[in-house]
């Protein structure tokens, strides 16, 4: 079937864009477009309306395209066609319009949409900016200070924003095709200029204002390459013709695209995207229904897990035994929802509406209904266990019952109940509400249907799910321990706290490790290790500095002192004498000779022992895929997007040379900790990466 399809309505040729799923701009597609505006400049034609499909006018280019040779007519090809035009084009925008598809609008002389219509350049968040004249046309139609923040953020829009915006010219509503009739007739005697004839709007102190802004996505976006060149594009709109301002556009989205950066963004999509799926799963499994869940426990978890529900309209009660943690529970729920109004980031009525969906109880009989109750009581397995064993005796037979535990025996917690496979793990990061992560934990007797519809009720409740197996720690809190210990170790053998943070702030993590156990609390950590089981209690001299710190009340930012110090009322960190008094006496201790660091070695010894945790839990089986292990980290724990996650980092540096620089830490060490993973040896031994063993496995399963 052609990826355009076209009908005449009254002289006007309505051509809706079908392409799959998302309409991405394909060859294919941008061929019969481009053949259809040719063909429509006849005495017969009036005017032109592209719409989409049902769901969405265009996701963009077709991202897996780049890369690969081009093929004419381009995009911006296109657009030039639909410019020249001598009938008036108009786009209507029935779903989104991303990226290259509103690139596409742009290019019409007129556009309206839909209320709902998302409208957004993404590009930015896979490490490019617009490349078919986004950054031209835009600021010439709203202005350049808006256009900057439209593109640097990539965020989408609503129809009603961008009218308010001036991106479009009318709204139009569920009878789109009679009422986009109606006003093509009312611009057919009219003269349309197309935006690229449009001047950019000038201001004198242009200059200024571009560097504040460089200056703004510099601390946003630190360390990524795009929103800086989105700022210089547009900047080039203010100071040059359209066509000079396409070619800087053109060229800077080439450099981008074959950047480290981009690949890495890139990776993330398709990684995100590859992590809904579950492997070996019949194709006739069906969801279960979850119009009503319960969360045990008031906490901050429990009371950040409730709220993800109440924001996707599903009601949700908390049960908590005592009365006063219930309310304390509901009273901070309340508080969290009054900020988010106060900022305007949700409405008073949406407020309003969210807090009806969240009630309290204190008896588990209320919770006999419930589709779906998600454990969120004290990390203890004895506790977990009589919950479970409860609420097997209270919830109805079709019910989910799921635990989110950090590192608890999955297994062991189902094993309380009759019936084990309808028990998950739903492991929530917190802040829970804020995180995007959820990692889904199939028992060894999770039924099916309970893990497809927790995948999918992750996407209901916005978060990004991937599926882990059973052990301690699954994915995330399992590699995240390699990490840490790594930080330690650095600490005991030479390094400073500051040191540690800044080799890994510099790289681009969000946060060094010695700033995130400040902010966590040492106890926590402290806790954790008592509770390990002798399989897994560490060598005591691992873990000394930070013994030695809880030891002192040095908490970290609750006590005002940690690794660092801090200001109790801006909370600004600085180095602290006290710290490195505790840490240079463990290093004396145990007998450490203190050296230097370089950030390469720190990064080296903290990210590649995270790499050979990494591989060895894809080995396991506990990841499906190398990229689900990308994505864990790069949704759940700060890692930067532009690095495109742990083993893509792996790929990227060449899993040889990681691989021999693991020996040599094994060899220098000693420590089992450093035994280089056999996923990792066989691939360097040969020459390949982490995405050629995911591609050749999803080739045997396909
Ligand atoms: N090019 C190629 N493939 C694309 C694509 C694009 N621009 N956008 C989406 N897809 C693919 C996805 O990879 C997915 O493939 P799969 O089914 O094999 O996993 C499929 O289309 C459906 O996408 P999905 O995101 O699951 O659908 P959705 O309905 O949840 O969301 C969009 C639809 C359009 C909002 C979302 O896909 C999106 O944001 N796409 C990217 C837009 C973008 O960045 N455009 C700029 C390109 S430079």
């Amino acid at each position: 079937m052609s990826k355009v399809l076209s009908q005449i309505t009254d002289n006007i040729l309505f051509l809706a864009l079908n392409n799959g799923k998302v309409n991405a701009l394909s060859h294919e597609l941008r061929q019969a477009l481009y053949t259809q505006i040719e063909n429509a400049q006849t005495e017969s034609i009036d005017a032109i309306v592209i719409t989409g499909n049902d769901r969405i006018f265009s996701a963009g280019a077709d991202i897996t395209e780049f890369g690969k040779p081009p093929q004419s007519p381009s995009l911006v090809e296109l657009t030039k066609t639909i410019e020249n035009s001598n009938k008036p084009v108009i786009a209507a925008i029935n779903g989104a319009a991303l990226g290259g598809g509103l690139e596409l609008a742009l290019a019409c002389h007129l556009r309206y949409a839909k209320p709902s219509a998302k409208l957004g350049l993404p590009e930015v968040n896979l490490g490019l900016i617009p490349g078919a004249g986004g950054t031209q046309r835009t600021p010439r139609l709203i202005g350049f200070e808006p256009a900057i923040k439209f593109i640097t953020s990539g965020k989408a829009i609503t129809g009603i924003e961008a009218l308010g915006l001036g991106l479009i010219n009318g709204l139009v509503d569920e009878n789109l095709k009679q009422q986009i009739i109606e006003l093509c007739k009312s611009v057919l005697s009219k003269e349309i200029a197309p935006i690229s004839s449009m001047p950019c709007p000038n201001e004198t102190d242009n200059e200024a204002l571009f560097d504040h802004y460089r200056a703004k996505v510099a601390r946003t976006a630190r360390g990524q390459h795009a929103p800086l060149k989105i700022i210089d594009a547009i900047e080039k709109s203010t100071l040059s013709t359209f066509e000079e301002g396409m070619a800087f556009e053109r060229s800077a989205f080439l450099e981008l695209l074959k950047s480290e950066q981009s690949t890495a963004m890139r990776h993330v999509f398709f990684g995100q995207k590859a992590a809904n799926k579950i492997d070996n799963i019949a194709t006739n499994v069906k969801t279960r229904d979850i119009s009503t869940v319960a969360v045990i426990g008031a906490g901050t978890m429990g009371g950040g897990i409730a709220m993800n529900f109440a924001n996707a309209g599903i009601p949700v009660v908390i049960l908590d035994l005592s009365e006063d943690s219930l309310a304390k529970g509901l009273s901070t729920i309340k508080k969290n929802y009054q900020i988010s109004a106060s900022k305007k980031r949700i409405t008073e009525k949406q407020m309003k509406e969210r807090l009806t969906l969240v009630s309290g109880t204190t008896h588990y009989e209320d919770l006999a209904d419930a589709d779906l109750v998600i454990e969120a009581v004290f990390e203890d397995l004895n506790i977990k266990q009589t919950v479970f064993k409860k609420l097997d005796t209270i919830c109805k037979s079709e019910a989910i019952l799921a635990t989110n535990t950090s590192y608890q025996d999955v297994n062991q917690i189902a094993a309380a109940t009759s019936r084990p496979s309808d028990v998950v793990g739903l492991h929530f990061f917190s802040p829970a509400n804020v995180m995007q992560l959820l990692e889904v934990v199939r028992g060894s007797e999770t039924a099916d249907d309970v893990l497809l519809t927790s995948m999918q009720l992750a996407n209901t409740i916005n978060k990004i799910p991937v599926l882990a197996g059973v052990c301690y720690g699954f994915i995330g809190n399992r590699i995240l321990s390699a990490y840490l210990r790594q930080s330690q170790l650095c600490l005991l053998e030479g390094a400073t706290p500051a040191q540690i943070d800044k080799a890994m702030e510099n790289w681009g993590a969000a946060m060094g490790p010695m700033a995130m156990g400040d902010l966590a609390g040492l106890d926590i950590g402290y806790k954790a290790r008592q509770g390990l089981s002798d399989d897994n209690k560490e060598d005591p001299k691992t873990y000394s500095i930070a013994d030695a710190m809880y030891h002192a009340n040095r908490l970290g930012q609750k006590t005002g002192a940690g690794y660092y110090e801090y200001n109790s009322s801006t909370r600004e960190k600085k180095a602290s004498e006290e710290a490195r008094k505790i840490i240079e006496s463990q290093s004396r201790e145990h007998g450490i000779n203190r050296i230097e660091f370089s950030e390469k070695d720190i990064r080296e010894r903290l990210l590649f022992a995270l790499i050979n945790e990494a591989a060895q839990v894809l080995n396991d089986g506990i990841a499906q895929r190398a990229s689900d292990i990308d994505v864990v980290y790069i949704y759940g724990y700060g890692f930067p997007k532009f690095r495109g996650g742990p083993l893509h980092y792996a790929d990227s540096l060449g899993l040889d040379y990681v691989h021999d620089r693991i020996k040599t830490f094994y060899k220098a060490s000693g420590s089992r900790y450093w035994k280089p993973s056999a996923l990792l040896e066989t691939l360097a031994k040969d020459g390949l990466s982490f995405s050629e063993w995911d591609a050749s496995r999803s080739a045997i399963k396909s």
